[in-house]
């Protein structure tokens, strides 16, 4: 399994609180299958974290990585983050403040999660106008998307990604988001899963249960495109696949 939205980006956001918690955080999903984990940052939230893209954000990735190799831990590394979209994003990709994952076309979104429909579909449009392809986290737990039962598909024909947080499919976030992500997955419209971890102990990296529950509720073959497939092909800035 690749997992594309883990705060394993110690000391920077609600995540792991030091390199120590990250690297038992990546030693944790390695034990569970998953051989590859993006690191995923809140940044650009107005008022909180900013994270913006610098050289000391890229030396933390290194040295969590040599932590990995050193410890002998099968995990490749990646670099992200999980932006807060607003209107400026995709000119602070351009400038380089914000980057995508693994420096891709496809950049991690998140929004408030009340924020208006209208609001997220116009910030995703100026996004795919400018040629990025938006991988928009959780949309399971905004309320727009329980509350317009279309919101799914639109994002989708704008040209976005749906990623699914593996703890919404176990009611972690409650109903609303988990009859939200079930709806997603019964339309196949979901196009990847991951942990959104935030620690070793709750919100685990470690996604084999739900693995196994997509296996069993939805399919195998789906699992395999939502765990596997799709998230390598996005680390790897190659076009997804549907099912
Ligand atoms: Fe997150």
């Amino acid at each position: 399994m690749y997992d594309i939205h883990c705060h394993i980006c110690y000391g920077c956001d609600d995540g792991a609180e030091d390199l120590e918690t990250a690297v038992r955080m990546v030693a944790l999903a390695s034990e569970k299958g998953t051989r590859g984990i993006a690191v995923t940052p809140h940044c650009n939230v107005p008022g909180s974290y900013t994270n913006y893209w610098s050289g000391e954000l890229a030396a933390k990735i290194d040295t969590l990585r040599s932590a990995v190799e050193e410890r002998g831990i099968d995990a490749e590394i990646y670099p992200g983050q999980e932006i807060f979209c607003t209107s400026g994003a995709a000119g602070l990709l351009e400038s380089g403040k914000l980057i995508t994952l693994n420096n891709s076309r496809y950049p991690l979104v998140e929004f408030d999660f009340y924020e208006y429909s209208d609001s997220v579909y116009a910030k995703l449009r100026e996004l795919v106008s400018k040629g990025y392809v938006p991988v928009v986290a959780h949309p399971e737990r905004y309320a727009f998307i329980s509350e317009e039962r279309d919101a799914a598909a639109i994002l989708k024909s704008m040209g976005c990604l749906l990623q699914i947080n593996k703890g919404s499919l176990d009611g972690r976030f409650g109903p609303a988001a988990y009859f939200a992500a079930d709806d997603i997955m019964r339309r196949h419209l979901a196009d990847v899963i991951a942990s959104d971890a935030h620690s070793p102990y709750m919100r685990t990296p470690d996604m084999r249960h739900i693995h196994e529950k997509v296996c069993e509720e939805y399919s195998y073959e789906y699992a395999d495109i939502l765990f596997e497939q799709n998230p390598l092909r996005i680390l790897e800035d190659r076009e997804t696949v549907t099912f």
